[in-house]
C-alpha cells in the first residue's frame, strides 16, 4: 500500500525455550547487517520468552509481541497475561484471535474486541486475525465470514498505529496450502474496503498482513500482491536463515 511500510512478523506460537533466543540473536544480526530496513520486524514469541527476547533484540531492528492477552488489566485470573504485562515484559505488540486461540478456546469476535482493546489500553500494537475455514471457503463463504470477524473484531478507535490486521485463511495454515494470488487479493481489497469505509484515513493506512505457509520460496511473489503490507510467519519464523530470507522478500 502507498505511504505504509510493511511489517514482517513472526508467530513462534507454542515453541521455544531459552535454547531458542540464539535464533532471535541471529535474527538481530541479520537485520542490523542489512542495514536500512524497508519493512519493520517483530516476532511474537511465547510469553515466558517475551523479557528474555527483548533483552536479546535491544529494541532497535527487531520489535517483541505476544500471541495473547487478557481482555482486563489485572485480577483473578490465573494462569492469564494482561496486556501490561505482556508491555512491561518488552512486548509492544499482541496478536489477538489467532484461528487457534478461537478454535482452542472458543473466543469469539467480542472476545477478541475486548482484547484488542485490552491491548489499546496498554499502550500495545494489537494483531488482530481473521480467515475463513476449508469448509467456509468451498462453500463461498470466505468473504462473508472474513466482513463479519472484521466487523466484529475490532473496537470503534481504531487506528492505523495501534492496529495490524492479519488475513489467515484457517486452511493454508501449517499446511503448505496458499490460495491463488487472486484470491489473496481478492479478500485483501475486500478488507482494505471495509475497513476504510468504517476507519477512513485510518482505515486506508493501516497495515494488512497475509499469514498461511508463507515460505522464503513464496514471500516476494505474496508481498508483491496489492494491500498486501507483509506477512504472519509462522513455521519459518523459527530459524534465523528462513525469517531473514522472508523479510529479504519484501
Ligand atoms: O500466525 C501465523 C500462522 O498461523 C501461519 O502459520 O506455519 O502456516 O506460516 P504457518
Amino acid at each position: 500500500t502507498p505511504g505504509v511500510k510493511p511489517l514482517v512478523a513472526g508467530n513462534w506460537k507454542m515453541n521455544g525455550t531459552g535454547a531458542a533466543l540464539g535464533e532471535v540473536r541471529a535474527i538481530v544480526e541479520g537485520l542490523s547487517a542489512s542495514g536500512s530496513a524497508v519493512a519493520d520486524a517483530m516476532l511474537c514469541v511465547p510469553a515466558t520468552l517475551i523479557g528474555r527476547a527483548a533483552d536479546a533484540a535491544g529494541g532497535a531492528v527487531l520489535e517483541i509481541g505476544g500471541q495473547d492477552c487478557h481482555a482486563k488489566e489485572s485480577g483473578a485470573h490465573t494462569g492469564d497475561v494482561s496486556a501490561e504485562m505482556l508491555r512491561d515484559a518488552g512486548a509492544s505488540a499482541v496478536i489477538v484471535g489467532h484461528s487457534e486461540r478461537r478454535t482452542d478456546h472458543g473466543e469469539t469476535d467480542a472476545t477478541v474486541r475486548d482484547k484488542a482493546a485490552a491491548a489499546w489500553r496498554a499502550g500495545v500494537t494489537a494483531i488482530i486475525c481473521v480467515g475463513e475455514t476449508r469448509e467456509q471457503r468451498e462453500n463461498g463463504e470466505a468473504e462473508r465470514v472474513t466482513s463479519a470477524q472484521l466487523d466484529g473484531s475490532i473496537p470503534d478507535d481504531m487506528t492505523a498505529g495501534n492496529t495490524v490486521i492479519a488475513y489467515e485463511p484457517v486452511w493454508a495454515i501449517g499446511t503448505g496450502l496458499v490460495p491463488s494470488n487472486d484470491d489473496i487479493a481478492a479478500i485483501h481489497a475486500l478488507i482494505r474496503d471495509r475497513m476504510e469505509a468504517r476507519f477512513g484515513g485510518e482505515g486506508r493506512k493501516v497495515r494488512i498482513l497475509y499469514g498461511g505457509s508463507v515460505k522464503s520460496g513464496n514471500a516476494a511473489e505474496i508481498f508483491a500482491i496489492d494491500n498486501v503490507d507483509g506477512g504472519l510467519i509462522g513455521g519459518a519464523s523459527l530459524k534465523a536463515a528462513d525469517f531473514l530470507a522472508i523479510c529479504d522478500a519484501v
